[in-house]
């Protein structure tokens, strides 16, 4: 049986993960996503033509290969339909899409909720996308939310009700504007109808599709220091992004993994609030960002910028089990003349490598940094690593060393072409 591939983002997201997964996708015949929404933004660029997916694994770009949504996915059917017809625009075929009769549903309400929680939290909100994420996972387990399959059943309209009772309560209270459970009712049914025939058991045809050899790829969303449990909390996403969510929010089994794959980027960057031990507020933050065109592809939103933190590389390598690495934007960090990466945390006397997750202790930490040299040239025709001007292989090599694990595929522009392979 062929062993699941999982790739998965190793610092606060947006590391390129939809590059790979496109470029391993081509040797895919399952594409699976397990974790998060459509928080995620991954844009991927196919013979010029520029695709950005936040609900659907990229995978289904590879005619013929499946794309399957998992139970540990949280889905706003709308999101879901629209993606599905501009791929059909773009004369992409959906045909092989199966939804997970068990990932929950993101209703208008709990959108709603999400920018309500924000207004509340004031200076210390925690910047989220705003697509109802939380409030959903909160469901989930408060167990109240409603699955796919719950969409079909005839007490759809009863669950829905004593849902949206509750929550008008809540929006009654802050003076929001409150939901029509008949409105959200018949707005859902719609939607049900037409991803219908996408639905089933996927837990069941992925092990299938494993026993009959077909190799998955495992798309991650979000990234390790987003987890809630392993990330920076509270500034963190409602779910577990990491290896772990992978296996819940699939129905894989741990001997079911071969590669993980964690992605990277050779600077660093964050949206939303919180602690960012590297990021740099200055003319160098701003120079990567327009360099490496550092906006949201979900938000829009600046993205804020830094140099590589391999303090936190290590820290995702250890909590994945990270087997090789992607790193993405070589080309980028090289226009610079000199750049630095990140090697200790300093917080007053004590100098560690440790990654912690305690807020304060990351706000007080201060970067200690090496310093490597720049100006690459253009690298992004180089495909062979020896290739490579002997400044960029100083630094690879030099992130190798510190996290003991190698970097197999090396970003060198944004095409899917534009990649070395080890
Ligand atoms: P991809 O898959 C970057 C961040 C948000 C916010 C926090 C919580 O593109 O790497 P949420 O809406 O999830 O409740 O927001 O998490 N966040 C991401 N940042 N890339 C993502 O996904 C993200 N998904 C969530 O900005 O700080
Ligand atoms: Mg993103």
């Amino acid at each position: 049986m062929k062993k699941v591939d999982v790739v998965l983002g190793s610092f606060y997201g947006d590391e390129g993960k939809g590059k790979i997964i496109d470029y391993l996708g081509t040797q895919a015949d399952v594409a699976l996503r397990a974790t998060g929404g459509n928080n995620a933004g991954h844009s991927i660029e196919v013979d010029g033509e520029k695709y950005v997916f936040h609900l659907i694994p990229s995978g289904i770009l590879n005619n013929g290969t499946y794309a399957i949504i998992g139970n540990g996915v949280v889905i706003d059917p709308k999101v879901l339909l629209e993606e599905i017809k501009s791929l059909e625009d773009k004369g992409k075929s959906v045909s092989k899409l199966r939804i997970s009769t068990k990932a929950h549903i993101i209703f208008p309400y709990h959108i709603a909720m999400d920018k309500l929680l924000e207004k509340n939290r004031g200076k210390g909100k925690i910047g989220t996308t705003a697509r109802g994420i939380g409030p959903c996972y909160c469901d989930k387990y408060e167990r109240c939310g409603l699955r796919v399959e719950d969409l079909y059943l005839v007490n759809f309209y009863d669950k829905l009700k004593i849902n949206i009772e509750n929550k008008n309560r809540i929006f009654k209270l802050y003076g929001e504007k409150e939901f029509d459970v008949d409105n959200v009712y018949k707005e859902y049914l719609g939607y049900a109808k037409k991803i219908k025939k996408y639905v089933c058991d996927t837990t069941i045809l992925i092990h299938d599709l494993l026993n009959k050899d077909k190799k998955v790829i495992c798309e991650g969303a979000q990234a390790t220091l987003l987890d809630i449990d392993f990330g920076s909390y509270p500034f963190v996403t409602s779910s577990n992004p990491t290896i772990g969510g992978i296996l819940t929010g699939s129905g894989l089994n741990p001997s079911n993994i071969g590669e993980v794959i964690g992605v990277m980027k050779a600077y660093s960057s964050r949206v939303g609030e919180g602690p960012y031990v590297t990021e740099l507020k200055n003319e160098i933050g701003d120079k990567i960002r327009e360099l490496g065109h550092e906006y949201g592809a979900t938000t829009k939103r600046p993205r804020r910028c830094g140099y590589l933190d391999l303090v936190a590389l290590k820290y995702a390598c250890l909590i994945n089990g990270i087997t090789c690495l992607c790193m993405n934007h070589l080309d980028t960090i090289g226009k610079l003349d000199t750049f630095k990466v990140c090697v200790a945390y300093k917080n007053g006397d004590k100098v560690t490598t440790d990654f912690t997750t305690n807020e304060k202790e990351l706000l007080d930490s201060t970067p200690v940094y090496e310093t490597f040299k720049g100006n690459f040239g253009d690298i992004s025709k180089v495909r062979k690593y020896e290739d490579l001007p002997d400044s960029a292989k100083k630094y690879i090599e030099r992130i190798e060393e510190f996290v003991g694990v190698p970097i197999k595929y090396i970003g060198v522009g944004a095409g899917r072409e534009e990649m070395i392979v080890r």
